[in-house]
């Protein structure tokens, strides 16, 4: 027999006709005549419960049904008598296809805690919170490609092995084929990465954009979606070592197109989440975060506050003359952190905040200068709960002011000649942004930690899995 999701199961019910479900046991609970066992198939957070007449059952077929276990079951659907379910399953069938040891299985009882759950990382997609988290991040991903689908912005693939630095940051990791026991070395006495697989030294991308560029410049718009590392230590809540980024690049588009094509596509990605991924809300918002709907609701019925950098620093500025304490320095020319920008979003203005033209000195060599030599057409997007949700830029179009920063800031032009290029060969303004979608996730399903929202966290010292 055909296998029907339980999902569709419990939404348009076939009543009195007889089903396949198939999927692991998550409770067993019974009496003397019968055994209620719920499963659950991945597809709904939902369980579908099936009753099983003793009688039809060898005692050990049903004493290996536990918790875990994957089985399959045969029967008629038919509306519940019981209390918290609408419909179920009279076992005329059953298939136990794998058994699992009620001794040793990790995942026994409700309620685990998240820390807990991360240790077991291979089996928490089995869980409740997890197979709502994935749900939700899958559903993210696919409005993510129908958003810009829709918008005529092509999916370009950028690549993951590079020899530049993109964000001139110094965060890579290596790729090398040497033997690090035994390096080749030149006359120099310096390594010889002639020698190495790609005849340079290359590491893992930081972000595709300098690529995605490229093809902005010839296809109009673009966006890229892929995973990104960084080897910065930082071992916080909102840092990973490998993640996931989305990076719209657009032809003709100054700063203000990117802010409102930002806007529009943050808002997109939380109303989607609310049309389609109801059920697994409701469960986030019941166990881990009350407010977590009016949340997304209240994103989406108010404009984003637009500021500038210096505005934002005069606010601080003002709040700790009023007695607010931080706990790293307010100054103009100072890197926000944390505690700055979630001040100004949860705060004082209380909505996402998107600050614009930062001292070039903070920011990437790719920005555009402003005419006051000291700032650049930078932007970040602030949410609530989260910082910093998406990074980007008008970009630098003229290429002597992009060569002399680049230069500046120690980027060499050896490095970067093919992107230089692009500002002489039909050079045009444009603008783009990066998206952290395991930031974008945190927001939408009210997780407090990254390492929760991505099935195999890469933070330092832990790659397991
Ligand atoms: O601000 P970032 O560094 O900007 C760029 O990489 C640009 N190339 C983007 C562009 O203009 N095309 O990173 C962009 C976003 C951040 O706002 C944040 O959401 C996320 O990527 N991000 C991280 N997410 C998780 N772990 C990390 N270590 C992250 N670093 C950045
Ligand atoms: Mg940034």
């Amino acid at each position: 027999m055909k296998r029907s999701m339980i999902k569709e199961l419990i939404n348009t019910p076939t009543i009195n006709e007889t089903v396949t479900v198939k999927g692991w046991v998550r409770t067993k609970r019974g009496n003397k005549a019968v055994s209620f066992i719920a499963i659950n198939d991945g597809s709904s957070i939902h369980n579908i419960q099936v009753v099983a007449d003793l009688e039809k059952f060898s005692s050990s077929l049903i004493s290996s049904i536990t918790t875990g276990a994957a089985i399959g079951v045969t029967g008629l659907l038919v509306t519940s008598q019981g209390a918290g379910q609408s419909v179920e399953v009279q076992a005329q069938e059953i298939e136990v296809y794998g058994t699992c040891d009620p001794n040793t299985y990790p995942l026994q009882k409700k309620g685990h805690s998240l820390e807990f759950l991360r240790e077991i990382a291979y089996l928490r997609p089995r869980t409740n919170t997890f197979g709502a988290i994935l749900r939700i991040r899958h559903n993210m991903a696919f409005a993510i490609h129908n958003f810009f689908h829709q918008k005529g912005y092509y999916y370009i693939h950028t690549p993951i092995i590079t020899s530049s630095d993109a964000e001139g940051a110094g965060q890579m990791f290596r790729v090398t084929t040497l033997d690090l026991e035994k390096l080749p070395k030149n006359k120099e006495g310096n390594v010889d990465y002639k020698k190495d697989f790609f005849g340079k030294p290359t590491s893992l991308t930081v972000s595709g954009q300098l690529e995605g560029e490229l093809a902005a410049l010839a296809l109009g718009g673009i966006y890229t979606f892929g995973p990104t590392f960084r080897a910065e230590n930082s071992n916080t809540p909102r840092h990973l070592a490998e993640f996931w980024m989305i990076e719209p690049e657009v032809a003709f588009f100054d700063i203000n197109d990117n802010m409102d094509l930002a806007e529009e596509f943050t808002k997109y990605c939380v109303q989607w989440a609310l049309d389609h991924c109801r059920d697994d809300l409701n469960f986030l918002a019941e166990h881990y975060d009350k407010e977590l709907i009016s949340r997304l609701e209240f994103v989406l019925a108010h404009n984003y506050e637009r500021i500038t950098y210096t505005q934002g620093i005069e606010i601080l500025e003002t709040a700790i003359k009023e007695g607010k304490k931080f706990e790293f320095p307010v100054y103009w020319g100072a890197d926000l952190s944390s505690e700055h920008e979630r001040y100004l979003v949860e705060q004082h203005f209380q909505k996402p905040v998107i600050m614009t033209d930062y001292p070039k000195e903070i920011k990437a060599f790719y920005m555009k200068q402003n005419e006051d030599g000291k700032t650049v057409r930078g932007m970040d997007i602030l949410f609530p709960f989260i910082g910093e949700i998406i990074g980007g830029s008008e970009r630098e179009a003229d290429y002597e002011k992009l060569l002399s920063h680049a230069t500046k800031m120690g980027i060499p032009e050896k490095d970067i000649w093919w992107y230089l290029d692009t500002r002489r060969y039909g050079t045009v303004p444009h603008a783009g942004f990066g998206l952290g979608f395991e930031r974008l996730l945190l927001f939408v399903t009210g997780m407090s930690n990254i390492r929760d929202v991505i099935p195999f966290p890469r933070t330092p010292n832990n790659a397991e899995f």
